[in-house]
């Protein structure tokens, strides 16, 4: 893929943006946001994309509106296209070059496993007005990048993504982005004591790893973010078996491990000025005959004891041992954790938004600005103290499931159950099962299937609030 900066359009197809008061609109064309028209003129292909009122644009307009483009330009089959830039005062370079990630991201498609591939897209020329610097093009580029390789991973057959490979992933990204790599394998896992990934992992022949990439930016500051992700590479539910239905999707339980990766990936490439530590507890929730029974009681790594009420529930076990080995071993200044942890988010607020959990206003606010500013945007939910309550167990410290009626305040009892393991640490939690997975045809730069969800908000989260 290639991306050129030029003054005039080069291609003769050319992707450009209107708003509703623009002059001169094509014919029938009211430049409403989302709104897309073909028009051609001599030999060039003109494809508009409106954008609404100009006072309304958002980053987010301007990516659906680009990534409507680039999918017009990819069923014209062209390989080459020049995308104008509109010209919007109050925007900044960064801000504007949204209309270039929306492109990369619209563009992006897993056609792997397809014999016939269609046509793609071979170069795009950003036509600017204003001056934009080749290292603005190529930190937007690496952003979409980043976006996209998640995606990869999750897309990938739960048989090739498995948790070692996942560590081979995070190899890769630690030698390109100069990290500190620990990968615990099963015995480690065993060694130390985190039973519960242990446990979660025993029924697959795939095994278990905890994954740790840490990326020292800045010796200055004494913050070291931690970002946890769900690596759960296949959920079967294990005994506690998923109906038909419930589980051809379960590959994409590894999205918050995906988003994690493709964070660390991008961070990697830009080289910020901040502490970062990125960190996948990785297990497959198979059955077999080690797989862990419903009933039983383990001692987390904290040493807090859960019963297992469902195997199913495996999301926050695995997720409870690695921030407890993570806060003693790196200790971390603050935790968030994305989870594709309960179908009861998707309940709450379908595919719009994240849930949001935290024990710190502060952190809450800044995560959910930056899900406005980026597109995955984020809703807070509540971490009441019924919530605790219900997941104390009779025959042990905790339980994994709550004692309310079933379904009753799913995600908040999830939640509640992940903050037993974060002591006084400003921490939050990202229930993304909801945002990760599209089953239906591309929105705009929400791609089909994986989405790459939480790679955007994160970056820009990190990136924002570095001092
Ligand atoms: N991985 C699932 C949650 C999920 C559901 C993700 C749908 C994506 C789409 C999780 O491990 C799970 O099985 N959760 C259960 C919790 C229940 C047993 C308390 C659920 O949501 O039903
Ligand atoms: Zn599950
Ligand atoms: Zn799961």
């Amino acid at each position: 893929m290639k991306i050129r900066l030029s003054k005039t359009a080069k291609s003769t197809t050319i992707i450009s943006f209107l708003f509703e008061e623009s002059k001169n609109l094509p014919q029938d064309f009211k430049a409403s946001s989302g709104e897309i028209t073909v028009r051609y003129e001599a030999d060039i292909t003109n494809i508009y994309c409106g954008l609404g009122k100009e006072e309304e644009v958002s980053e987010r307009t301007l990516k659906t509106a680009a990534a409507k483009g680039i999918q017009k330009t990819s069923e014209l089959k062209k390989e080459r296209v020049s995308i104008i830039l509109p010209e919007i005062k109050r925007l900044d370079n960064e801000k504007l070059l949204s209309c270039l990630k929306g492109a990369l991201l619209g563009k992006y498609k897993f056609t792997k496993y397809k014999s016939e591939k269609p046509v793609s897209i071979e170069t795009i020329d950003i036509v600017s007005s204003r001056p934009i610097t080749a290292a603005e093009i190529s930190r937007a580029e690496i952003i979409a990048d980043s976006v996209n390789y998640a995606r990869g991973l999750v897309n990938e057959n739960a048989h090739k993504m498995t948790p070692a490979q996942l560590a081979k992933e995070a190899l890769a990204i630690s030698k390109s982005g100069s990290m500190k790599l620990t990968v615990l394998d099963e015995h480690d896992i065993s060694k130390q004591q985190l039973n519960l990934i242990k446990a979660v992992g025993d029924g697959s022949p795939f095994p278990p790893r905890l994954i740790i990439l840490e990326y020292n930016g800045s010796s200055k500051s004494k913050e070291r973010q931690m970002i946890v992700g769900k690596g759960i590479t296949f959920d079967s539910g294990g005994l506690n078996l998923k109906p038909t239905g419930s589980m051809e999707t379960m590959r994409s339980d590894m999205s918050g491990a995906a988003a994690v990766l493709g964070v660390m990936r991008c961070i990697g490439a830009l080289k910020p000025k901040i502490n970062v530590c990125g960190v996948v507890p990785a297990a497959q929730n198979a059955l077999g005959p080690k797989a862990y029974f419903p009933g039983d009681v383990y001692r987390s790594y904290e040493g807090l004891t859960v019963e297992i009420c469902s195997t199913d529930a495996e999301g926050r076990l695995i997720l409870a041992d690695a921030i407890s080995y993570c806060r003693k071993k790196v200790k971390p200044t603050s935790i968030v954790d994305l989870a594709t942890l309960t179908g009861a988010i998707a309940i709450s607020l379908g595919d719009t938004a994240a849930g949001l959990y935290s024990n710190n206003d502060e952190l809450a606010q800044k995560l959910f600005e930056a899900g406005e500013r980026s597109g995955d945007r984020l809703w807070r939910m509540p971490l009441f103290q019924e919530y605790s309550d219900s997941i104390k167990s009779d025959i042990a410290d905790l339980r994994n499931l709550s004692k309310f009626k079933k379904g009753h305040a799913g995600s908040n009892t999830a939640a509640a159950f992940i903050k037993e393991f974060c002591g006084m640490i400003p921490w939050a939690h990202i229930d993304i099962a909801g945002v990760s997975w599209n089953d239906g045809p591309p929105k705009g730069e929400t791609a089909q299937f994986a989405t790459g969800y939480g790679v955007q908000l994160i970056i820009d989260y990190l990136l924002k609030n570095s001092v």
